[in-house]
């Protein structure tokens, strides 16, 4: 017997940063399996992401895609304001941009390090603020979820 019952997400909307990721593209076929309507965020081009969605069959009319730089907050904006013109709603928002770099601390530059706590770190504040306040503003108890970061 399932977790969840097929139905358990149906008229929420959620959407991923990141998720055209490894992680990222299970847990949108998770959320459209439970009849989510989902926005999905990448910077990887349209053709890709469509691409994807016929070989994962993800519907098209509760499947959009939003290519943006969540570490810009332009980006995390465009990304909570096209999921709501996509939808007309918003109930939750996954943060999965991210990447893992290896690096003797010796060889580690700061401009490295930047790049990697922007794409991280300060990405998932970004999405999460640009949420919340989509959220806030049309009066939605929606929530956030930071994970996975390195
Ligand atoms: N795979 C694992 O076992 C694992 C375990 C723990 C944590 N993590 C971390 O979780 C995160 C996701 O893991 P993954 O395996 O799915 O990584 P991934 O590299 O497959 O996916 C990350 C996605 O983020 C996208 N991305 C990169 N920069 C972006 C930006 N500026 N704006 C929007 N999207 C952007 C990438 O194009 C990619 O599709 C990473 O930070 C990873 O290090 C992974």
């Amino acid at each position: 017997m399932p977790a969840f019952a097929k139905d358990c997400l149906q008229g929420k909307t959620v959407l991923i940063a990141g998720g055209l990721g490894a992680i990222g593209r299970v847990v949108v076929s998770a959320l459209l399996e439970h009849s989510a309507r989902v926005a999905v965020n990448d910077v990887l081009s349209v053709e890709h992401a469509g691409q994807l969605g016929k070989d994962l069959a993800w519907p098209s009319e509760r499947f959009v895609y939003v290519r943006a730089d969540v570490t810009r907050p332009e980006g995390a904006e465009e990304l909570a304001r096209k999921t709501l013109e996509a939808f007309g709603s918003l109930e939750v928002a996954l943060c999965h941009a991210g990447m893992a770099h290896s690096c003797p601390i010796l060889q580690y530059s700061e401009a490295e390090w930047d790049r990697i706590m922007d794409l991280n770190l300060k990405s998932a504040f970004l999405v999460a603020q640009a949420s919340a306040r989509a959220m806030v503003e049309r009066g939605i108890n929606g929530g956030c979820s930071l994970y996975p970061m390195d």
